[in-house]
């Protein structure tokens, strides 16, 4: 395996499991681990687990913090589910101005903001450039299709993902699209240990572009798209992304969303 640089390897956690890592391995061209395998290289970064119930992404070593996985139906989502805060990124982009928004969630991270829109009737586009976070969420995707709650299969029949950069998808893969959902950036918004482990590891794999010019660069791009309006999640008290003033914001207890509006939704 080639470890000259920092490298996440795929490693199944039963022997067992062996032949469907190779196969992840080789379709995100990752180093692949034998299971149990405990001499890790020292440039590894990142170990992609698959597990019998699915992926799992952590840090090496003994003393690392959990596991991250995309899991749709955990406490935390239907906790999240109940909570007001949904219905800000609700308002934010326009559920009930339109029946069934058409909605394209331009950073797709975990997914979570995809599924409460999901969850509050949008169909969504999920886009997410990291091949191996894809690969999380095209799990927790899988296994809420599969689940045994009627409610947890609705939400993820109106939730479909492309892997690769947004501003570069052909505007045909897209289809019709009514918002833009942008939350490009990592910013230690959320105090719980939990939140805080998952950011760091996060940050460390992946945040390596620019943190202000390249997000400013997305939200260029989603302006000049043809939809009613660009959403844009933003640290409370944070300047306006690229300093361009939003038509309004809507404001919560760690986040707000700065609303670009560009035309009636009723209209698009
Ligand atoms: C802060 S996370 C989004 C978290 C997400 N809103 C959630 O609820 O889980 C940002 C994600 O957007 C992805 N990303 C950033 N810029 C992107 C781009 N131009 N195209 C596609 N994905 C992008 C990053 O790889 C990262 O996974």
């Amino acid at each position: 395996m080639d470890v000259s640089g920092p490298v996440i390897a795929v490693q199944p956690v039963l022997p067992v499991l062996q032949a469907k890592a190779a196969e992840l391995a080789q379709r995100l061209g990752l180093p692949l681990l034998n299971a149990g395998q405990v001499d890790l290289p020292g440039t590894l970064v990142g170990l992609l687990l698959v597990g019998p119930e699915g992926l799992a992404l952590r840090a090496p070593g003994k003393s690392a913090p959990g596991a991250i996985a995309v899991d749709f139906g955990a406490g935390a989502m239907r906790h999240r589910r109940r909570g007001g805060q949904n219905e800000l990124l609700g308002r934010a982009v326009g559920v009930g101005k339109k029946p069934a928004l058409q909605v394209l969630d331009a950073t797709a991270g975990l997914g979570r903001d995809a599924f409460v829109l999901a969850d509050l009737g949008c169909r969504v586009t999920l886009v997410e450039r990291e091949p191996v976070v894809a690969a999380l969420l095209e799990c927790g995707l899988a296994r809420a299709s599969a689940a045994q709650e009627p409610w947890l299969r609705e939400v993820a029949a109106r939730m479909r993902l492309l892997t690769g950069e947004a501003c570069s998808l052909a505007a045909s893969s897209l289809g019709e699209l009514d918002v833009i959902y942008l939350d490009p950036m990592f910013p230690q918004r959320d105090k719980s240990a939990a939140v805080k482990k998952e950011m760091a590891l996060f940050q460390a794999l992946f945040d390596n572009g620019d943190a202000t010019a390249e997000p400013a660069g997305l939200l260029a791009w989603a302006l000049r798209c043809p939809v009613a309006r660009v959403v844009v999640k933003r640290p409370l008290k944070a300047a306006p992304l690229a300093g361009i003033p939003p038509s309004h914001s809507i404001r919560g207890k760690a986040v707000r969303y700065d609303v670009h509006v560009l035309q009636s939704l009723k209209a698009a």
